[in-house]
C-alpha cells in the first residue's frame, strides 16, 4: 500500500531538499541503494577538490570504506581515510584531536569536504571536526546506522561527549549533503537497527499516524532490512525531522517535540551506564512511561499506551527494564541539560500524531510513569 504523502515521490531514491534559512542551509538528503557514485560526482562538481576526507569507524572500515573510496578515485578526486575506534565512548576530545591533527597534518583547505561514514558517532565527530577546523568546511553526511540515518545525520547538530555528560560540547554545522545507502544498513547489527527503530517510533507518535499505521504493517520487512522498505521509512522520517529542524533549528520551539521519550531515556542510560543501555532501548522506554504519565494527567486517550506497548514489543524493543531504582531515574532526570531552570519540560503524546510540551508535572506521577516501566509486571494504563 503507498501512503497518501508518498504519491509522486519515487521510492527507489528519494531526495529531500532541506532548507533551513535561518542558519543559512540548503542541501539535499538522498535516500537510496548504491548510491556512493552520486555522492562522489556531488563532491567533485560541487568543490573540484584535488583531496577528499574520509571518516569513518573500525566496524565500518572493513565493510564499506572501499566503496566509497573508489567512487571519490571514479569521479577525480584522491580520497585520504581516517579510521576512529568504534563507540560511544570514543566520542570526546581525543578522538576529536586525533581527527584534527589528521585534517591539520594533511594542510587542510577551506574547500575541501569531510565525509562522514559511519553511525551517529562517527557523524557527530566528524561533524564537530568540520564545524571548527579552519574555522568550517564543507561536510558530507553518509549515515551507516538506522539512527543516524532517521537522526543525527538531519539537523546540522554535531559534537562529542564530556565527562560531565553527553553532548555537552558541539556546534551547529549543517551538510552540504546527506546520502543514506540502504545497502550500508545491511551489515546493521540486528541491536543497532532495532534501536533507530525507537526513534521511527517517536516520530510516529510526534507528528504522524500514517506513519504509525505503515510501520504496523511492514516492520516485518524492515527488521529483514529490505532496502525498498528501508528507502520508504528512512525517507519519511527524514521528511519529519528536516519538516521539524526547518521550522526551528536551534531548539526554540517545536524542535524540543523530538526530545519525546530523550528525557526519561537520557536518565536511564545516565544510571545504567551509555554502553550498556542501547539509545534506542531508552527511548522506547522512556516513550512508554511519558505515555502512561500522559494519560494520568488526563492529556491522552487510555489506550494509547497499549497501542505503543504493543509497537515497540513487535519492533523488538523492550517495554520495561527491571531493577532500575525510579528514585535515581527522577534525580538524573533533573541533570539533563534541556531541563530549563531545574525545571522539568516534557514532552508527553496527545494522541498518535501529536505532542504537548508539559511544565509542573507532579512529581509522585513521574515516579510512578518511571516505575511503570522499571517493574517487571507494572499495571498498564
Ligand atoms: N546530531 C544529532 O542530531 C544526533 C541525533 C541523535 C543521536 N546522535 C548521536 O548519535 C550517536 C548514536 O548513533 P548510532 O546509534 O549510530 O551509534 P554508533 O555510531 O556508535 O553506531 C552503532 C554501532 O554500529 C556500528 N555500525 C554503524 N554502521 C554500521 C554498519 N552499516 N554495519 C555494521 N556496523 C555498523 C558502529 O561501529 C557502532 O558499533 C550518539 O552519540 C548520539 O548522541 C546525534
Ligand atoms: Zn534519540
Amino acid at each position: 500500500m503507498t501512503p497518501p504523502w508518498l504519491l509522486g515521490y519515487d521510492v527507489r531514491m528519494q531526495k529531500i531538499h532541506v532548507h533551513v534559512p535561518a542558519a543559512d542551509a540548503e542541501y539535499n538528503v538522498m535516500v537510496g541503494s548504491n548510491l556512493s557514485r552520486e555522492v562522489a560526482e556531488f563532491v567533485v562538481e560541487r568543490f573540484h577538490p584535488h583531496t577528499c576526507a574520509v571518516i569513518t569507524d573500525t566496524n565500518v572500515a572493513p565493510l564499506h570504506l572501499s566503496t566509497v573510496e573508489s567512487a571519490l578515485r571514479a569521479a577525480g578526486t584522491k580520497p585520504i581515510s581516517l579510521m576512529i575506534p568504534a563507540g560511544e565512548q570514543h566520542k570526546n576530545i581525543s578522538t576529536l584531536g586525533t581527527i584534527w591533527d589528521f585534517l591539520l597534518n594533511h594542510r587542510w583547505e577551506r574547500r575541501l569536504p569531510i565525509v562522514a561514514l559511519g553511525g551517529g558517532v562517527v557523524g557527530d565527530m566528524t561533524g564537530f571536526a568540520a564545524a571548527t577546523v579552519l574555522r568550517g568546511v564543507p561536510l558530507i553526511q553518509m549515515p551507516t546506522s538506522l539512527l543516524a540515518a532517521v537522526d543525527a545525520g538531519v539537523g546540522g547538530k554535531t559534537g562529542i561527549d564530556h565527562p560531565l555528560g553527553k553532548n555537552l560540547l558541539g556546534a551547529f554545522h549543517h551538510a552540504s549533503l546527506v546520502a543514506m545507502d540502504v545497502k550500508f544498513l545491511s551489515t546493521l547489527p540486528r541491536r543497532e537497527l532495532v534501536s533507530g527503530l525507537a526513534e521511527c517510533i517517536k516520530h510516529a507518535v510526534i507528528a504522524d499516524e500514517n506513519l504509525f499505521h505503515w510501520l504496523d504493517v511492514h516492520l516485518p520487512q524492515v527488521l529483514e532490512s529490505h532496502p525498498a522498505d528501508l528507502t520508504e521509512l528512512i525517507g519519511w522520517n527524514v521528511r519529519i525531522k528536516a519538516g521539524i529542524v526547518m521550522k526551528d533549528p536551534y531548539e526554540n520551539s517545536i524542535r524540543a517535540h523530538l526530545n519525546l521519550g530523550h528525557t526519561f531515556g537520557h536518565a536511564m542510560e545516565a544510571v545504567v551506564g551509555y554502553d550498556k543501555l542501547p539509545h534506542g532501548y531508552a527511548v522506547a522506554v522512556g516513550m512508554l512511561a511519558a505515555s502512561r504519565l500522559a494519560v494520568k494527567l488526563g492529556y491522552c486517550n487510555p489506550e494509547l499506551p497499549g497501542r505503543l506497548e504493543s509497537m515497540i514489543h513487535r519492533a523488538g524493543l523492550p517495554t520495561c527494564i527491571p531493577e532500575l531504582d525510579a528514585p535515581s531515574i527522577l534525580s538524573a532526570m533533573y541533570s539533563d541539560k534541556k531541563v530549563a531552570a531545574a525545571k522539568l519540560r516534557l514532552i508527553l503524546p496527545a494522541k498518535i500524531g501529536e505532542v504537548k510540551v508539559v511544565t509542573d508535572v507532579p512529581e509522585a506521577a513521574i515516579l510512578d510513569a518511571i516505575k511503570s516501566v522499571t517493574t517487571a509486571g507494572a499495571a498498564v494504563g
